[in-house]
């Protein structure tokens, strides 16, 4: 996904050895569709060299204030005014105090002090010592850089290159790359609480079986990729699935649609927005076998009974705060076919105001998807494609539907 396609980013190193990881990081952001001009420190150039980071970059490193190449001898303005955003990482502890006191004794602080504070975003990933990171001064100088308009992404935990375990390593490049998209979307659901179900659900039969079906949870992940990058905070109530949890989303997870119900149920008085985007088993064994169920010899298979599970949606769309319009609830259909007729049958049976269609077995497993709208204004298509693009989409849709009661306070 080429998802800083037309950006122009500047990516400044300062010295920390988490630089190794900023080559890796200039990777991803020119594969993700970014040009990348990088500036270092002097400090920086001690921990990779600047020849590493102008072949990945494609572009000749930036190191001093006084580097005569800039026609008007000013690279510290060029910089920042051509920039869509300066992203430092590894930001450093020392680097992070100079920010705050507006020093500008090299061409990272420099240009960092002549940005557009309007136009360009800051953004640090700090890098250091557990001990360093904690200390009352960088947690200062971090609340400081945030009320001065920068955007201080948290620090990675673990085993850090001193030997030591604790918090303050740089995040990973991917989820800076993460964190850098998301910064980019549109904040069209800021205050809202958006709760979302993704991926099948399984219904044991006992220990070693069950019944589940082929939803791969990627559309409701993504889903809830795209209301974080949206601005909204978000739970995400996940079946049996082995995706990652997108950056900033919390996540329960679930096996059975019982537990699935009971999860959505302890969350839905927090949302504002529920997307019930989960395939959730239409039918359970009536009773799970404690035990393994063996053939018995006879060559006949057990009898098995099955009862209905509880329509979670329904349920929620059936409630006070969804009929007043303080939770706007949106469903999913998959369907294999006439999904027009099936999608609209089914966003009046379950009484949801918008209800997202997609033919099932096209879609299950797919990265890509088509989903087609239905409201009680008629339909609207959504053509092919990623599905976190379609989820963005959907986002904004679901953001001009919302009424003003389902704004959050
Ligand atoms: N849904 C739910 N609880 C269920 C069944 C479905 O919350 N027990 C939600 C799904 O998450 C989705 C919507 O209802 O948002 C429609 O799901 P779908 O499986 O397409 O429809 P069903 O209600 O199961 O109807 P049918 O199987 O008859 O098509």
């Amino acid at each position: 996904m080429k998802d800083l396609a037309g950006k122009h980013i500047v990516l400044g190193l300062s010295g920390g050895i988490a630089c190794y990881k900023s080559a890796e990081l200039c990777r991803l952001l020119t594969k993700a569709g970014a040009t990348v001009q990088v500036v270092m420190t002097g400090a920086a150039a001690q921990f990779i060299t600047p020849v590493t980071m102008q072949a990945l970059s494609n572009r000749p490193v930036v190191l001093s204030q006084w580097d005569a190449r800039e026609p008007n001898n000013m690279p510290h303005i060029n910089l920042g005014r051509e920039a869509d955003a300066i992203l430092i990482a590894p930001a450093s502890a020392d680097l992070m105090a100079q920010l705050v006191q507006g020093r500008a004794a090299d061409l990272l602080t420099l240009m960092c002090l002549a940005r557009p504070l309007e136009r360009v975003p800051l953004l640090l990933a700090p890098a250091m010592n557990r001990e360093m990171w904690s200390h009352p001064a960088t947690q200062r100088n971090a609340a400081q850089l945030r009320a001065d308009g920068a955007v201080v992404l948290p620090v990675g935990q673990g085993a850090q290159a001193c030997g030591e375990t604790g918090d303050g390593r740089m995040l990973e490049p991917e989820d800076i790359v993460d964190e850098l998209v998301a910064h980019f979307q549109p904040k069209v659901l800021r205050g809202q609480r958006v709760l979302v179900t993704a991926g099948p659900t399984f219904e044991a039969i006992d220990p070693v079986r069950g019944i589940t079906n082929h939803s791969s949870g990627k559309m409701g992940f993504a889903v809830a990729r795209a209301a974080r990058e949206a601005g909204a905070e978000v739970t995400l109530v996940a079946g049996p699935v082995h995706l990652p949890t997108p950056r900033g989303v919390r996540r329960i997870n679930v096996q059975s649609a019982l537990q699935m119900q009971a999860a959505v149920q302890a969350e839905i008085a927090q949302a504002t927005v529920l997307v019930a985007a989960a395939a959730v088993a239409d039918w359970r064994p009536a009773t799970s076998a404690e035990h393994k169920i063996k053939k018995d010899g006879s060559g006949l298979p057990p009898a098995l009974q099955f009862v209905e599970n509880p329509d979670i949606l329904a349920g929620v769309a059936a409630s006070e705060r969804a009929r007043s319009g303080q939770l706007f609830c949106v469903g999913f259909a998959a369907e294999s076919h006439d999904l027009e007729a099936n999608a609209q049958a089914k966003r009046l049976r379950k009484q949801v105001p918008l209800l997202v269609g997609n033919i099932g077995p096209a879609t299950f497993g797919q990265d890509d998807n088509a989903l087609l709208l239905v409201d009680a204004h008629g339909t609207q298509a959504l053509p092919h494609a990623n599905k976190l693009v379609l989820a963005r989409q959907l986002a904004a849709e679901i953001a001009r539907r919302l009424p003003a009661k389902a704004v959050a306070a």
